[in-house]
């Protein structure tokens, strides 16, 4: 633990690690998971963009690669994944992610350059674990009936929707990041590139 009281960063890689595994395992029976881990050579040099194939993502579809030693989320959102964003506003702490945080073209109720596709990185803004997908909305979650879909932090309980926008009342302040991030083809995203957003 350093001296801000954060998890150092050994422990933090440790709880990404923990993540995926236990995320892949859960995921195998809960959500299509096209790719539980993605590192490329590229992504291990420092801070590179990473270029990400996404034209084979069906949609309820999560792939993750790694970028800058963190996990990204890519998710093809289905229509009823969008549909649950909307109508949940009332329930999320920054609905349309104004705070200064996020890149400009996360400031909406996406948070996402094109609705179908959420793209965060996936770790928990309390104190860094990475949440798990609990992509089956109401008591098939094992969270509640009213459960929309999204991700929980198994280590304090926050809770995140489908855009990656926090719950009222949990330990986590904000939503997921947003990473700088550009489309170049319907099929290709490019990640980490600040120079051109959207
Ligand atoms: S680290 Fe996620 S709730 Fe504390």
């Amino acid at each position: 633990m350093s001296s801000d009281g954060q998890p150092d960063c050994r422990r933090r890689r440790l709880l990404f690690a923990t993540s995926i595994l236990g995320g892949a395992a859960g995921v195998a029976v809960a959500v299509p998971f096209v790719s539980t881990f993605e590192p490329s050579e590229r992504a291990k040099s420092a801070g590179a963009p990473v270029e990400v194939d996404i034209s084979g993502l069906a949609p309820g579809e999560m792939k993750t690669v790694e970028w800058r030693g963190k996990p990204v989320w890519i998710i093809r959102r289905s229509k009823e994944m969008l549909d649950s964003i909307a109508r949940i506003a009332d329930r999320v702490v920054d609905p349309r992610s104004e705070r200064p945080m996020q890149p400009e073209y996360a400031r909406n109720e996406y948070r996402s350059i094109r609705p179908e596709y959420m793209i965060a990185i996936g770790i928990c803004t309390h104190l860094g674990c990475s949440p798990s997908e609990k992509f089956k909305a109401g008591s098939e979650s094992g969270i509640d009936a009213d459960w929309p879909g999204g991700f929980l932090c198994p280590c304090h309980g926050s809770m995140f929707d489908l855009a990656g926008r926090v719950f009222k009342n949990k330990p986590a302040p904000d939503n997921l990041q947003v990473p700088p991030h550009r489309y170049l083809s319907d099929g290709r995203i490019l990640i980490g590139d600040e120079k051109q957003e959207g």
